[in-house]
């Protein structure tokens, strides 16, 4: 499902006017189309609601979006991958590293070592497979300005890469806010159309800008109704191009829990559901980091220790 090799104009009824119209309104891949109803088509790109649903109906096709057996769906499983987190613990507890195809969430309070594992993860999938890697590049996208290339040097020099190289596989945007977050994603696009292997995505974090901007009751279904979009581009392109996504949460004082750990990830339900995996950092005794993952669809909810050191996250402490 390779979406961005299709363009608006290969749909029937759609010229370059009028796909230039979909474009600015926002709709500029073929999913966008797929999943509009006749009306909201035909009233955007200015044209009858017979020809809309044509269209419509073209791009679902194109897409197949639908029903497929068991045995394709297995297949397209069968290409997933695994990146290394540097930590055999962590990697374990995720069922063998961070997935590809899916969305990784990790939430934990300040200086629990969210942007850390990032960083590490930036420098792994770099390597090549049999180290755990993928060869691959990374997107970063940075809202709290956090990302440190000093950091992916000291770590990709500790794994043998070369370090300028690694910053050079690294492409690092700095969101001004919300609107531009959401923005960045979908520049991610053109960088996959220029056949940049990108094998990673990391959002750090996906909540600090929604949290700022929209303030107060009033603004939460706003807030949610974009993070939910945002959320989703993100998985369409982890599954469309088989790359892992990193996402960092923050957490929030419960007054709800009386015992045990009194913080809860925010964003709700939207980015519960939409993550596939879902860690919780916390600092454990000493220099060690407890990671916790929550609500997987397919691993046992279990802990486990790792460390944060010079050479990235591991095992040992340094
Ligand atoms: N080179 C390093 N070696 C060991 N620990 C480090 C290094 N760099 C950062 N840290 C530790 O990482 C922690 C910050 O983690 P970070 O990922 O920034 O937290 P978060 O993103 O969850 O707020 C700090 O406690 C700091 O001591
Ligand atoms: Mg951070």
């Amino acid at each position: 499902m390779e979406e961005k090799k299709i363009k608006l104009t290969d749909l029937p009824g759609i010229g370059q006017a009028t796909a230039s119209k979909l474009e600015s309104a926002g709709y500029s891949d073929l999913m966008s189309i797929a999943v509009m109803s006749p009306a909201d088509l035909a009233a955007i790109a200015e044209i009858n609601e017979g020809a809309a649903r044509k269209a419509i109906v073209a791009a679902r096709k194109m897409l197949k979006l639908g029903f497929e057996n068991a045995s394709d769906y297995l297949k397209r499983r069968e290409k997933i991958f695994k990146i290394t987190t540097g930590s055999k613990n962590l990697d374990n507890l995720l069922g063998g590293g961070l997935e590809t195809a899916a969305i990784t969430e990790a939430a934990g309070a300040f200086g629990s070592g969210k942007t850390q594992l990032g960083h590490t993860l930036a420098v792994n999938v770099q390597l090549p497979k049999e180290k755990g890697g993928a060869n691959g590049k990374v997107v970063w996208i940075d809202t709290e300005s956090t990302f440190r290339p000093e950091r992916i040097k000291q770590i990709a020099k500790a794994k043998g890469l070369d370090p300028e190289k690694a910053l050079k596989n690294i492409f690092v945007a700095r969101a001004f806010n919300a609107d531009h977050q959401m923005l960045l994603v979908d520049k991610i696009r053109d960088l996959l159309k220029e056949n940049e292997n990108i094998k990673l995505v990391v959002v750090d974090s996906v909540i600090a800008h929604f949290r700022a901007e929209y303030v107060g009751r009033g603004m939460l279904a706003d807030r949610q109704q974009k993070l939910n979009r945002h959320m989703h581009d993100l998985m369409r392109i982890a599954q469309a191009h088989n790359l892992a996504v990193y996402i960092t949460n923050q957490v929030m004082a419960n007054p709800a829990v009386m015992f045990g750990d009194p913080t809860t990830p925010i964003g709700g339900h939207i980015i519960a559901h939409g993550s596939t995996y879902r860690l919780y950092l916390r600092k454990g005794k000493k220099d060690a980091r407890v990671a916790k993952l929550i609500d997987s669809p397919n691993l046992p909810e279990a802990e486990c220790v790792f460390y944060i050191t010079d050479k990235g996250i591991s095992d040992q402490p340094s």
